[in-house]
């Protein structure tokens, strides 16, 4: 006979097994997200760490967290609605057609399928029981580089609209004891200023409500350290990007159990979305990437991603270029200009590009304060037209490139004269300017077409035009779309529709222009995110170029930037000699923005010199992985290296950044990474001023191994204030 025991235990068990949960692991060659259902048929995020060896051990990992607590069972949900009994920070949160605020989302069905040897893409529906509404959740993985890009799309299948309050991309669980979050913020000149804390219980929120030039005060950049603050070479780390270039939020909200929820997405704020009944909403992706080697390895992932996968033609060329903006400003004309291409061919550059200033004729563009919408060459400036300097730059021996602001205007220009409508502002209210300028309404399908045609038509009447520097200097003020209005559409539509308008403008310009190479530019860098840069082959981080500055910007750009992407030019700001500022400027892709002819002919000859260099060693700066050897914010000197693929060359820039007499020199060794221990390399000092020699003895041999565990000292000093070495493998 059975006792009671016995079988209210084995009722216990049947009962546990008698529903059938679903384990779903997301795998990249290191690391795993792993989603479960549980009984009553919620989908969970179980696990985000280290890969286990064994797939079938993820299904245990939930019974091992024991967080007693109603709504415990929520907190780890993977895409937490709200409206039920959800408590904490919702990833959507929707309006039903019937006006009913609740949503409970249940585990639907999944799929995995593989589209090529490196990426996975698995889908997960999620559905309301009660409400046709389906999300269906998105994990593309890339394997080798240990990215994952999620995003989601809601389908509406109820009788009329459904209003999304809020629309998150990304819903994650991150279990540990104590989180550290890097956040990247800023102001212009004072771009991805670091800023690391400590999570504690609540939420931290990051977000922009600036809607272009989103990111002039903060970033949709983060980086999230696991039981200390971040390391360069040791602890579990993850780097993230929303990739919106609009209005975003990320809240990091830390629950009792100090584990942390991140929820990621556009910002809700002012942008509720009617979604018609039959329709499906998609969100932008959340980027991230693990490691549990520090960030050192996790921005290599990332920037090798970047190059192979995002970046417009990440893994191609790019042209040095000279630009006129700090040499110039509003003020030149044609003779003036002549003069420069011939610098820039003089200096050894690939290319001249001409910046703001170079159009309007009722209202010329002699300053910030007009001509902006009217994209005609100035006739007093500029009296034989841009396809005369095409062909004058041709004949010094240089490209031409040019400046644009295409979703921008000034109240005194004929655009604005012509198409009130076209601009955003409140129709009953005194308009309010940010650099004087107001922004276009690229919701409305008309301003698309101008603004596709705008670059259009500088292609077509100047097929050869080789670069295009495109600028967005204002942010949105008095938000108000009189197109929505007219075509009885919600107000707050405006800020998301803005957005896909310009990736919509892009896309057109990519299908037809697919190589030329663009700059993205936002009065400094108040843009640079993922998406963009699908059509952007680089972008501009500040307007900051003074050079100790720049060691820190760049260091906190190639966090999430491959240095191929990152515009670096050498201008007049800053104390420091030329040699130091062409270095800093070296470390990314190089340009010029100083009057050449003031150079003293050993600046100048400098320079020529440098460029040649940079030729020789730009594929390693562009191509290979970047390794922060010494950080400027822990040690008196800087150090980055760049080591190429086949582990044959490395580059490795050395500053002093500071005055002090007491931290002038580096005295001990710094050690390389990234390189082959067994493997021979000579060393030698390149980019040494004219007249001065190497105080290292040229062309000597290390091994790989010496240079990683003993390095090598670049004699650093403030005679030597900044140092190039540069690493050959030895035969
Ligand atoms: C802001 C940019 O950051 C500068 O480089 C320059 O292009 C100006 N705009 C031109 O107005």
């Amino acid at each position: 006979m059975k006792s009671i025991y016995q079988i209210a235990a084995a009722l216990l068990l049947l009962s546990l097994k008698s529903y059938a949960q679903t384990t779903i692991p997301i795998e990249t060659a290191n690391y795993a997200l792993v989603l479960q259902t549980d009984k009553n048929n919620y989908l969970s995020m179980v696990h985000f760490g280290k890969k286990l060896s064994q797939t079938a051990d993820y299904k245990d990992i939930a019974g091992s967290f024991k967080f007693p607590d109603d709504n415990s069972g929520i907190y780890n949900n993977a895409y937490t609605p709200a409206g039920t009994w959800n408590l904490s920070e919702p990833a959507i949160q929707v309006t039903h057609a019937d006006g009913n605020p609740s949503l409970d989302l249940k585990y639907l069905s999944h799929q995995t399928v593989k589209p090529d040897a490196n990426t996975t893409l698995t889908t997960v529906q999620v559905q309301d029981p009660v409400y046709k509404l389906t999300v269906t959740l998105f994990y593309k993985t890339w394997n080798q580089e240990n990215v994952i890009e999620q995003w989601v799309e809601i389908t509406n299948q109820e009788k009329g609209p459904v209003v999304l309050q809020k629309y998150a991309s990304a819903n994650l669980f991150l279990s540990n004891k104590d989180f550290y979050l890097t956040s990247f913020q800023g102001e212009y000149l004072k771009e991805m200023q670091p800023q690391e804390e400590k999570l504690t219980q609540g939420i931290r929120t990051l977000d922009s409500k600036l809607g272009t030039r989103a990111m002039l005060l903060g970033t949709p950049n983060f980086m999230v350290s696991f039981g200390q603050p971040a390391q360069e070479t040791n602890g579990m780390v993850l780097l993230g990007q929303l990739a919106w270039s609009g209005n975003y939020k990320l809240d990091f909200e830390v629950d009792s159990y100090k584990n942390l929820r991140l929820i990621a997405g556009i910002n809700p704020y002012a942008s509720a979305y009617t979604l018609a009944a039959g329709k499906t909403f998609k969100t932008p992706s959340l980027l991230y990437t693990l490691s549990d080697n520090g960030t050192g390895q996790a921005s290599r992932q990332l920037q090798r991603w970047a190059r192979k996968y995002r970046v417009l033609d990440g893994e191609g060329d790019r042209l040095t270029l000279l630009n006129n903006w700090e040499a110039t400003y509003f003020d030149f004309d044609e003779p003036k200009l002549s003069g420069l291409f011939t610098d820039a061919k003089n200096l050894g550059v690939d290319m001249f590009l001409l910046d703001d200033g170079w159009f309007g004729n009722k209202y010329p563009r002699n300053n910030d304060k007009a001509g902006l919408g009217d994209w005609q060459e100035n006739v007093k400036k500029l009296p034989h037209g841009l396809g005369y300097l095409v062909k004058e730059a041709k004949t010094a021996g240089v490209k031409f490139g040019i400046w644009i602001e295409p979703e921008m205007v000034n109240p005194k220009s004929e655009l604005y004269e012509k198409h009130p409508d076209w601009v955003i502002r409140q129709p009953e209210r005194p308009e309010k300017y940010y650099r004087n300028q107001l922004v276009l309404d690229l919701a409305n399908p008309q301003v698309q077409d101008f603004v596709f045609g705008i670059v259009d038509g500088l292609f077509t009447k100047n097929p050869e035009l080789a670069f295009i520097k495109w600028d967005c200097n204002a942010v949105i003020y008095n938000a108000y779309s009189a197109w929505l209005n007219k075509n009885k559409l919600p107000q707050s539509h405006l800020y998301v529709e803005y957005v896909n308008g310009l990736y919509s403008v892009l896309q057109r310009i990519r299908a037809k222009y697919p190589k030329v190479p663009m700059m993205l530019c936002s009065g400094g860098g108040g843009r640079g995110d993922y998406e963009l840069l699908k059509y952007f082959t680089e972008f501009w981080p500040s307007d900051d170029t003074e050079p100790i500055e720049r060691i820190f910007l760049q260091w906190n750009y190639s966090y999430f930037f491959p240095s191929i992407t990152t515009d670096c030019h050498v201008t007049d700001w800053g104390k420091q000699p030329i040699k130091f500022r062409v270095d800093v400027a070296s470390m990314g892709k190089l340009g010029f923005d100083i009057v050449v002819g003031h150079l003293t002919p050993n600046d100048l000859a400098f320079c020529q010199q440098a460029l040649k260099n940079y030729t020789g060693f730009k594929d390693v700066v562009w191509h290979g992985d970047q390794y922060r050897l010494a950080s400027p914010y822990e040690n008196p000197v800087a150090s980055v290296a760049y080591v190429s693929d086949d582990k044959n060359s490395a580059i490795m820039f050395t500053y002093l950044h500071t005055n002090r007499v007491m931290q002038s020199a580096t005295e001990r060794p710094i050690k390389l990474a990234g390189l082959e221990a067994n493997k021979r390399y000579s060393v030698k000092e390149i980019n040494l001023y004219p007249g001065t020699k190497s105080t290292l003895e040229e062309g000597k041999v290390y091994s790989g191994s010496f240079l990683m565990n003993v390095g090598i000292n670049p004699d650093v000093n403030s005679r030597r204030a900044s140092v190039v070495l540069q690493l050959t493998k030895a035969e």
